[in-house]
């Protein structure tokens, strides 16, 4: 540990370290798998490697709430409260976002395989430089006049969602020292109502951070890691315009993509 003049304690915990805590985690999940022990589709909540995860897991059970009265308020959205332009994250300014354009689209499926009909779909995401707009994120990489980072939509009949984009920076962060995160789009689904709400994240394939990320890597199941992990798909890339990939949402079941806890994520 050391101090900062501003008195804020950083860590100076080295990548090398970090990545024998996730060699070590998962030799021991595995070996608990191999005895016998159910694989996990969900990360671990509390992951040492990913370091704030350690202060900020839940430590008691869910608190049952009455679904009926805390959605009294809720949301419902319609085609008339989402323009398809939002949609499209490089229209949003006077002119075009710098970085590698990019289209996203799949389905979100329930467990059966069946589609998943009108549901918002919210992204956001960092720049191609990898800075988001926020006042948290101040490392020394540009924020582009003509991209803001986030869009939404609803899911068709098929249950297919579609965004056109820029393809996100890897960044840096605070869990130890050179910690990056692979390139990475947030995503939302609401489903019918806020408490309902899910939130995860799509990677990109080939990604050289995926062996050093602690939040990747705090889902111990290699199966449950590779289905947040888009498919480059030839067939959406439009010629002399956007690369095209492909990313299915599963809300349930053997296949489910994992989904983040409540306040979590980077
Ligand atoms: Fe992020």
């Amino acid at each position: 540990m050391a101090t900062t003049c501003e008195g804020v304690v950083v860590t100076e915990t080295t990548q090398a370290e970090i990545s024998a805590e996730i060699s070590a985690s998962h030799a021991g999940y595995e070996a608990r798998v191999a005895a016998g022990a159910v694989r996990l589709d969900a990360p671990f909540l509390d992951f040492p490697p990913y370091r704030s995860s350690l202060l900020r897991h839940p430590t008691k059970n869910p608190k049952l709430v009455d679904p009926e009265t805390i959605e009294l308020a809720s949301p419902a959205f319609g085609h008339r409260d989402v323009a398809a332009a939002e949609s499209d994250l490089t229209l949003q300014h006077a002119g075009e976002p710098l970085g590698e354009r990019m289209s996203v689209t799949g389905r979100v499926l329930d467990g059966e395989g069946r589609p998943v009909r009108n549901q918002l779909v919210e992204i956001w995401q960092a720049n191609s430089s990898g800075r988001y707009i926020h006042q948290r994120d101040q490392h020394p990489a540009p924020l582009d006049p003509n991209f803001t980072g986030a869009g939404r939509c609803l899911t068709d009949d098929d249950g297919n969602y579609r965004f056109v984009t820029i393809k996100p920076g890897a960044y840096p962060w605070k869990n130890h020292t050179n910690a990056w995160r692979p390139a990475h789009i947030h995503f939302s689904v609401f489903g019918t109502a806020f408490t309902q709400r899910i939130v995860t994240q799509m990677y990109f394939p080939g990604d050289p951070l995926f062996p050093l990320d602690p939040i990747y890597q705090s889902i111990p199941d290699a199966g449950a890691r590779d289905r947040l992990i888009a498919t480059y798909d030839h067939d959406l890339s439009s010629p002399e315009w956007s690369l095209g990939y492909r990313w299915d949402i599963v809300l349930t079941g053997s296949r489910a993509t994992w989904f983040e806890p409540e306040g979590s994520g980077a």
